[in-house]
């Protein structure tokens, strides 16, 4: 028989995991190890079972849930995604490949099909930056990219350590035996939204991801000498939102310049401080996102962010200091995961474009230790990030429907 979506229970699940949010409908913010990410999860893990997964954790709260092959010995098909939110954001990033992963494994146990290899729902913890300034923490260390001496040095903006909050979600263990072994997974396919324009445009019903863009993000601190906002005469001033204003436009010019429409470079932070009227600022703090589907170009930049802050630095009188805090490697997806996916679209009769993400995923680290692709749906306007993400129900369950096609194949 073939697999069925129940998609309008997939479309009220979505809605209902929305409800858990930090922030007013329709927007939806849900930090990792809040007390709303925590609810969050054990309504996760309660769908889980009721599907009958067996579910478990590791130190740092990726979730594993388990559909059990007739060969429970041979390696994991994995898929999954993540449910933390950015403050602010939609209903649909991550969330999607979580519970069209899992619709995905219900429509195959109706179907009646039996898997050979293990098919195991994974929801990564923290694939957002926002608490640790570090994105995809979970799968970082599962796929052995961080270190777990290196997770340990992470703390959050009240200065709380990963351990501490942790420990405080109830996830104890040592952090180096989350790292799983490299075989553990046959394969791993996430589901996900586009969060770009493209299969709008291009009026695709999915998008097949082959390559995963390279991201690297920096704090940058600058720091000059604060005073009193009437008092100091402009020759005088070291402002360091001053200096921070032409970091900024620097760093968008060097991006604007590189010669290729995949460079992109982000100032999403900006933290001033006192942060008085009547004050000069003495101190800034940016955090710096930059991202290109090749890997030079992004270091041009990350070269002329260097660059800039030197100049302006000794221009201005301010000192400036800059943290790298990660600059990984793009992916390339598996054509063997590829060739399922366009041959579950093509028995599903539904259109696709072969497409680069240049968002990051979970599957870039998961990259590092099995073969891995990505399945996109279109997403409104392209928007996401923002509470007026959308994605139509019966788009999320064309990719849920090929994604259990093509579970179906790679877990035979
Ligand atoms: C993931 O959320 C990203 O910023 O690409
Ligand atoms: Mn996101
Ligand atoms: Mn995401």
């Amino acid at each position: 028989m073939k697999p069925a979506i129940d998609q309008q229970r997939l479309a009220s699940e979505i809605e209902e995991l929305a409800a858990f949010s930090d922030a007013d409908s329709p927007a939806v913010t849900r930090v990792v190890f809040t007390p709303t990410d925590m609810k969050a999860r054990a309504w996760m893990k309660s769908h889980c079972e009721a599907a009958g997964l067996t579910v478990r954790h590791d130190a740092i709260g990726n979730t594993f849930a388990r559909w059990i092959g007739s060969d429970p010995q041979s390696p994991v098909v994995g898929t999954g995604s993540h449910i933390d939110a950015i403050p602010n954001a939609g209903k649909y990033d991550g969330v999607v490949g979580v519970l069209g992963g899992l619709e995905a494994i219900r429509a195959l146990q109706r179907s009646g099909y039996r898997p050979k290899h293990s098919i195991e729902l994974l929801i990564f913890t923290s694939e957002e930056p926002t608490r640790f300034g570090i994105g995809c923490l979970g799968s970082r260390l599962l796929s052995g990219t961080l270190s777990a001496d290196a997770a340990r040095k992470l703390k959050d903006n009240e200065e709380r350590s990963v351990e501490e909050v942790r420990h405080a979600a109830g996830f104890s263990g040592r952090l180096e035996d989350v790292t799983l072994a490299r075989g553990y997974f046959k394969v791993f396919v996430e589901l996900h939204i586009e969060q770009g324009p493209l299969l709008e445009r291009e009026r695709k019903q999915l998008g097949i991801v082959e390559r995963i863009a390279a991201p690297a993000s920096l704090l940058v601190t600058l720091e000059g000498a604060g005073g009193h906002a009437g008092g100091v005469l402009m020759p005088e001033r070291r402002d360091a939102l001053c200096a921070a204003a032409e970091v900024i436009l620097a760093l968008e010019h060097a991006a604007n310049s590189s010669g290729a429409i995949d460079t992109v470079a982000t100032v999403g932070i900006c933290d001033v401080f006192p942060a008085a009227v009547n004050s000069i600022p003495a101190k800034v703090r940016l955090s710096v996102d930059i991202r290109d589907t090749n890997l030079q170009r992004r270091d041009q930049v990350l070269r002329a962010l260097d660059e800039v802050c030197r100049v302006v630095s000794e221009k201005r009188r301010v000192a400036t200091h800059s943290e790298l805090l990660n600059a990984d490697a793009p992916a390339e997806c598996d054509p063997t995961i590829v060739a399922a996916l366009s041959a579950a679209c093509k028995t599903c009769e539904f259109s696709f474009l072969v497409m680069t993400s240049r968002a990051y995923h979970d599957s870039l680290f998961i990259s590092r230790i099995a073969p891995v692709a990505m399945l996109f749906i279109p997403c409104r306007n392209g928007y996401s990030h923002r509470p007026d993400e959308f994605s139509s129900p019966e788009d999320i369950a064309r990719g849920a429907l090929v994604l259990a096609e093509t579970l179906a194949t790679l877990a035979a």
